[in-house]
């Protein structure tokens, strides 16, 4: 019997599992058992270890209709392959019809695989075990509002495909992505056709801006060679607010097991509304580093409140910052890193300011309150938020990396004068004063690769093709970049 012919009866019969089991080529059987056609996306996403001992979900988006394909793994102990099933992850209650396309799959990568396939697609099986490579972006989706529109057929203007493609050639050990994905909140204005023309509308009618067209458009297609390359450590961004993008993001993203409804809508006499925006437990995801030394990453969820302004969602936002400085007690041969979407200490471009009101330099200033003595576990704060690169340094605090230039629209780039006092948090509680900073502002990503002294790491930042623009260094919580 040839492959041919095989092949072609597995077709007839509609039996895959049938054929695999009666094949007489192991080889072929598994490959026929193994294709689902028409797979748009397979990721690894990194997940708590009460989630999956693995530390990785499996994740699959498949057109409507189709079955989950199962879940391909080789064992390490006898390099068996067994099939896992994958189950479907509900689509959050009360969106129908945003995501009525897409059927969502999951399931807990098995302990001890050597390598692992969806559908063909390669997804990465084990958490790292020697992290030398670390990819770090976030900002990437196409601007589309009814004020600003972003040309999301340019690979240019919009240079989130290359970004993908270059992360993936660079063969991260991790990848980490800082929040907002998704930016496509409006309709293609009329007389911006030429540039976003071909980009599907939100849903007329529901309390949110997402779809399944919409998240396959600014982040399925264009970060599929990123998406499998390695596991993603993900955060939610304030585009992933409940009454923007956190329908989609809790669907496909987040790697909790029951976590699809937060953001699903509320049924009021007046309709539905879109839930509050509240800040999801904080997490933690290691890294093994070497021999003895750990990353530990704190993963908070700065989704919601106010950046300009100190408000009453910073006593909200408090407790993820509690839980995080929970998770990262000191502990030898541990360093941490804070996670974070929204900076706590990032400075904007004075192009900002308002007429007639105090220019504030500092961004996120609900985090800044939220987190206020709550930091003296990190090595490093990571965020992202704003549309630049950006280090910044305040005396006795962590370094605060930002990078916020994966695609989305850039800021201004000039207006970035160091500050003189650090956020002011109330009427007699503030911020130090920075020590030092630096902005970039181009597109791209970073890598980041461990120096041998404990918590000491070189930073690269790197252009859409993957070219270095500026160079850092972390070390003793401090960090500064230059430019090359
Ligand atoms: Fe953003
Ligand atoms: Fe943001």
């Amino acid at each position: 019997m040839t492959c041919h012919r095989l092949v072609r009866r597995s077709i007839a019969v509609g039996g895959i599992l049938a054929v695999a089991l009666t094949s007489a080529s192991p080889v072929l059987a598994v490959a026929a058992h193994d294709i689902v056609p028409g797979v748009i996306a397979a990721y690894s996403l990194a997940a708590p270890r009460s989630e999956a001992p693995s530390g990785l979900v499996a994740r699959a988006v498949v057109p409507a209709g189709a079955p989950c394909p199962s879940l391909r793994t080789t064992r390490a102990a006898d390099g068996s392959t067994r099939f896992v099933h994958m189950a479907v992850r509900p689509t959050p209650a009360r969106t129908s019809p945003a995501f009525d396309a897409i059927t969502v799959c999951s399931a807990p990568m098995p302990v001890g695989l050597t390598d692992a396939s969806i559908s063909g697609v390669v997804v990465p099986a084990t958490m790292p075990t020697a992290v030398d490579r670390l990819a770090m972006l976030g900002d990437s989706g196409c601007r589309i509002s009814s004020w600003q529109v972003q040309d999301c057929a340019s690979d240019i203007a919009w240079p989130l495909a290359r970004i993908a493609q270059s992360v993936a050639d660079e063969h991260p050990d991790a990848v980490l992505f800082n929040g907002d994905f998704f930016y496509r909140e409006a309709p293609c204005p009329a007389g911006s056709q030429a540039l976003c023309g071909s980009s599907p509308p939100p849903v007329t009618g529901l309390p949110f801006t997402d779809s399944a067209y919409g998240w396959i458009a600014d982040t399925l297609l264009p970060m599929a060679p990123m998406l499998s390359a390695a596991p993603l450590i993900i955060t939610r961004g304030n585009h992933e607010a409940c009454y923007r993008g956190g329908n989609g993001f809790f669907l496909l993203f987040d790697p909790r097991e029951g976590t699809q409804d937060t953001c699903a809508p509320v049924s009021t006499t007046a309709g539905l509304v879109a839930a509050d925006t509240v800040p999801t437990p904080t997490y933690a995801i290691d890294l093994t580093v070497s021999k003895g030394r750990t990353l530990r990453l704190a993963i908070v969820d700065s989704a919601g409140g106010a950046d300009n302004a100190v408000t009453a969602f910073a006593a909200v936002q408090r407790p993820a910052y509690v839980q995080a400085a929970d998770l990262t007690r000191p502990r030898r041969g541990r360093e941490s890193w804070l996670l974070t979407h929204r900076p706590l200490y990032g400075f904007i471009t004075s192009q900002f300011a308002q007429p007639g009101v105090p220019f504030n330099p500092w961004g996120s200033m609900d985090q800044a309150a939220a987190a206020d003595g709550l930091l003296g576990n990190y090595a490093m704060v990571f965020s992202s938020h704003m549309h630049i690169a950006q280090s910044v340094q305040l005396p006795g605090l962590p370094g605060q990396l930002i990078l916020g230039n994966a695609g989305t629209l850039l800021d201004p780039t000039t207006g970035y004068p160091l500050p003189t006092a650090g956020p002011q948090i109330s009427a007699s509680q503030g911020y130090p004063a920075p020590s030092w900073g630096w902005v970039g502002v181009r597109f791209g990503y970073a890598m980041a690769s461990p120096q041998a002294d404990s918590s000491s790491w070189r930073i690269m930042m790197k252009d859409p093709d993957g070219g270095t623009f500026a160079r850092c260094g972390l070390a003793n919580r401090e960090l500064f970049c230059r430019d090359l």
